[in-house]
């Protein structure tokens, strides 16, 4: 079971919610699930609106990271995925500081997950 944190504007305080073991939704399902108001538009990783911060939480090592061809082209376009970023991510498995939350899928690890509230905006 992970614990995810949601900070943002529109929210009187940050909301930790938990994701059951095994679930594959991706944050942007988790954060409506939950009422969370993470903009969005397309859904489909290519907008870019859904943008986010994740930042590890605990000590355990950073999962592997599972960027999809549509994130990594959608961070770059919008300047945040650099190529030094990708080449760790995929490398490295060094996570990006910043995701989609339609593409990136909850998985067991305790996360802190920032959003802005404007579109496209961390
Ligand atoms: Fe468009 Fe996530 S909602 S990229």
């Amino acid at each position: 079971m992970a614990n995810v944190t949601f900070s943002g504007p529109g929210m009187p305080r940050d909301c930790t919610v938990y994701a059951v073991a095994g679930d594959t939704s991706t944050i942007l399902a988790l954060a409506k699930r939950h009422e969370i108001p993470i903009p969005f538009q397309c859904q489909d990783g290519e907008c870019g609106a859904c943008l986010i911060k994740v930042t590890p939480l605990g000590d355990k090592k950073p999962m592997a990271v599972g960027l999809t061809e549509k994130e990594k082209l959608t961070l770059s376009v919008n300047g945040k995925l650099s190529k030094d970023a990708l080449y760790e991510a995929e490398t490295n498995d060094v996570p990006p500081a910043y995701r989609l939350a339609c593409q990136y899928i909850v998985r067991d690890e305790d996360v802190l997950v920032e959003f802005s509230g404007e579109p496209g905006v961390e």
